[in-house]
C-alpha cells in the first residue's frame, strides 16, 4: 500500500506550458516574446489576488482575457495577434514528460487535478493533450467561487476523498501554490523547472523536483 491516497496537480504551469501560446507566435512578436509571455501570466495572476481581496470574481477565461489585453498594450502588440494568442491559451501544450509520467502515475494512484481554470478551459486542455481517462477529478475553483491560494479551494479534494490533508501530495510549479497548498497542510511538491528560489512564506517543501519524471523516485 502507498502511503499517499491521491496525487493532485496544479493545471497551469505545473502540467500546461503557459508560455507556449506566445512562443507559438514570437517569428512575429520578435525577441520581446518572453518578456511578453511572463508580464502576462503574472498579469494574470495577480488579477486573481485582487479579484479574490476585492470581492470581484471572474472566471479565470475572463481573467486571462483582460491581462493579455493589458499585456499586449504594454508590450506594443498587434491587436490582430488578440484573437490567435487567445485560442492558442485554450490549447497550451503540456510539457515534454507530462503524458508519460501520469500514465505511470496513475497504475498506482488517484489523479486530479486542482486549478484556477474553469471546468470548461480544463477539459479542454485534457482533451487536445489527449489525457483523457488519467484524471478521476478535475477540481475548479469555480466551485467556491475564489481563486488560489484560498482554503476553500485546497478543501476541494480533501472533502471529495474525505482524506487526511498530509495523505494528499500536492504538486505544482508556481511556488505561492506551494506556499499556499502546503500551509494548508497537504504533502505539497515544488515542481521547480526554471531553477528558482522558493519562498518565505511559512512551508518549505520537503520535496523539490525539476520535472515530474523526478516525482516517480519520491512516491
Ligand atoms: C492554476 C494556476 C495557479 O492552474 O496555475 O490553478
Amino acid at each position: 500500500m502507498s502511503k499517499f491516497k491521491a496525487i493532485v496537480f496544479d493545471a497551469y504551469g505545473t502540467l500546461f506550458d503557459v508560455n507556449s501560446a506566445a512562443e507559438k507566435c514570437k517569428d512575429r512578436i520578435g525577441d520581446k516574446w518572453v518578456s511578453f509571455a511572463h508580464y502576462w501570466r503574472t498579469t494574470q495572476l495577480e488579477y486573481t489576488w485582487l479579484r479574490t481581496l476585492m470581492k470581484r470574481h471572474k472566471d479565470f477565461w475572463q481573467i486571462t482575457e483582460d491581462s493579455l489585453d493589458k499585456s499586449m498594450k504594454t508590450f506594443d502588440i498587434d491587436s490582430s495577434m488578440r484573437n490567435e494568442l487567445l485560442n492558442l491559451y485554450r490549447k497550451l501544450s503540456t510539457y515534454p514528460e507530462v503524458k508519460e509520467v501520469l500514465i505511470k502515475l496513475k497504475k498506482k494512484y488517484k489523479l486530479s487535478i486542482l486549478s484556477n481554470g474553469t471546468p470548461d478551459l480544463l477539459n479542454n486542455l485534457v482533451n487536445s493533450n489527449d489525457l483523457k481517462n488519467i484524471f478521476e477529478d478535475i477540481f475548479s475553483i469555480e466551485e467556491v467561487g475564489v481563486y488560489k491560494p484560498d482554503k476553500k479551494v485546497y478543501d476541494l479534494p480533501t472533502k471529495k476523498y474525505g482524506v487526511k490533508k498530509e495523505d494528499i501530495v500536492f504538486l505544482s510549479s508556481n511556488t505561492w501554490d506551494v506556499s499556499g497548498g502546503g500551509n494548508y497542510g497537504y504533502n505539497a511538491i515544488w515542481v521547480n523547472r526554471n531553477n528558482t528560489v522558493f519562498d518565505n512564506l511559512d512551508y518549505k517543501p520537503k520535496n523539490e523536483v525539476s520535472n515530474l519524471t523526478q516525482l516517480l523516485d519520491i512516491v
